[in-house]
């Protein structure tokens, strides 16, 4: 009698992402089982294996016989309750010293609490943040991974061949203890977020002030895409523009509601950040807009009650399109200065141990967020792991200084023309805020301390005072 196959890797889950990632394994030489509640899911993972050892099936028992010992099961379900339920499923059939990866959104205060509760059951645990969607997935993401080094060994060898490779490096690292995997990739979000707001404000400016068509705009990303803005949304930003209307005439673009969905990890990331004290202006400007978008109903009744009347600043096509392009360096640049900040900070009071070297250095591939500037940023970090803020490093301050004017000129013509630029307002007022050492909030303390007796500290003498205020 033949010995029965085992499997070297598991996945529960078998949508897009996690038949794409389990593909992915088996490209790269693993064996691989997958579970799911579907069954063209998968039967859909054998037949896209083609050839490749690979098994679908509906039933969980089976599936857990058929991994290699000491087994290793990922998850690729939707975040939340979910994940619980197939934890609890999985619990009847493991065994101690497996592993279970959650490799979906999951709110970073799950991923402690199943950790606890695996810890007692002797099961490991990582969650693990995985970037870059459907094809990312196939053909390598960026993974971010986090709970114990000791759990992380035993998959090491797998989520480093399925990696995104730069310069021959994997975009994967152990990031931290605990939650950090998930943390990180929260925050990651919360930059994609900003960057993505940041692009439709520029996409407004240029097409209802500078008046650029699809193609001029097409083109306008492309050049970007070509100098320092080379990123991987800048990229897909300009294909946008090209993209025919297949149910109709036109462009697509001019068809889609301008209504943005989202699925909570960057309102997450700024409900953490003023948890934690931690401002991400641009980050919330971001969630903010979502939120202003999804009112269409209102949106359309207002602007008929407010109609105003402003000014389009007259400027040549190519000048605006320079200052954009500077203008979103400047603001790319301080939304991965709010998330780095926030990442710090998160790493001491969750007692982490972010390497942040580490985590520009796995984001520069395979992720959404995937940008050249990952590459100057992972410097920074090298140089000096202690920096406070991206923006205080000597290249990204000269970057800032640079750029500057081009920022508050565009805000300039957007306040003018009554054009919504929340994102770069807030990039800039951060920037400017950050750099300026002394604001006028000593007013606010001294009001708390008028109506609330809250006292104030003084700039002439140490200790804390307290005045009767006529
Ligand atoms: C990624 C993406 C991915 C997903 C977002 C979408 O890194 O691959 O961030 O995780 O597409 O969660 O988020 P919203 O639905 O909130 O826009």
């Amino acid at each position: 009698m033949s010995k029965k196959q085992l499997y070297d890797f598991g996945m529960v889950g078998l949508g897009v992402m996690g038949r794409n990632f389990l593909l992915n394994v088996a490209d790269n030489g693993f064996s691989v089982a997958g579970l799911d509640t579907n069954k063209e899911h998968a039967k859909a993972l054998e037949e896209e294996a083609k050839g490749k050892p690979a098994m679908g099936t509906t039933n969980m028992k089976t599936f857990v016989a058929s991994l290699k010992k000491p087994r290793k099961i990922m998850l690729l379900v939707p975040a939340g309750k979910v994940v619980d339920i197939v934890i609890d499923g999985l619990l009847k059939h493991v065994e101690k010293g497996d592993l279970i990866i959650d490799g979906g959104n999951s709110f970073f205060v799950d991923t402690d609490r199943r950790l606890e509760y695996l810890k007692d059951k002797k099961v490991e645990f990582l969650g693990v943040g995985v970037s870059g969607g459907a094809k990312g997935a196939r053909f390598g993401p960026s993974i971010m991974p986090g709970g114990s080094k000791k759990a992380y060994n035993k998959v090491k060898k797998i989520l480093e061949a399925v990696s995104a490779k730069v310069n021959g490096e994997p975009c994967v690292a152990f990031m931290g203890k605990g939650s950090a995997g998930n943390y990180v990739k929260m925050v990651h979000n919360g930059i994609e977020y900003a960057m993505m707001q940041l692009l439709a404000e520029s996409y407004d400016i240029l097409k209802n002030i500078g008046g650029l068509n699809n193609e001029e705009l097409h083109q306008a990303y492309k050049k970007y895409n070509r100098g320092k803005l080379k990123s991987f949304l800048v990229e897909i930003t300009a294909s946008i523009f090209t993209q025919k209307d297949e149910m109709g005439r036109g462009m697509l673009i001019d068809k889609i509601l301008d209504k943005a969905k989202q699925k909570g990890t960057g309102k997450w990331t700024s409900q953490n950040a003023m948890d934690f004290g931690i401002p991400v202006p641009t980050i919330d400007a971001a969630v903010t807009m979502r939120g202003i978008s999804s009112q269409k109903k209102e949106r359309v009744a207002a602007s008929k009650i407010l109609k105003l009347r402003t000014t389009k600043s007259k400027v040549a096509k190519a000048k605006l399109v320079k200052e954009v392009g500077e203008a979103l360096f400047f603001a790319f640049i301080t939304a991965y200065s709010q998330g780095m900040a926030l990442l710090v900070d998160a790493s001491k009071e969750k007692n982490y141990g972010l390497d942040m070297e580490a985590t520009a250095r796995i984001w520069r591939g395979g992720c959404i967020i995937r940008a050249t500037l990952l590459e100057d940023i992972r410097k920074a970090y090298s140089s000096n792991s202690d920096l406070p803020n991206l923006m205080v490093d000597k290249a990204f301050a000269k970057h800032l200084k640079g750029t500057h004017n081009s920022i508050r000129s565009i805000i300039k013509r957007g306040i003018d023309a009554g054009i919504p630029t929340l994102a770069f307002s807030a990039s800039l007022a951060y920037f400017d805020a950050y750099r300026d050492s002394r604001l006028p909030l000593n007013l606010t303390q001294a009001q708390r301390d008028h109506f609330g007796s809250h006292t104030y500290e003084r700039t002439d003498k140490k200790g804390v005072f307290h005045t009767e205020w006529k």
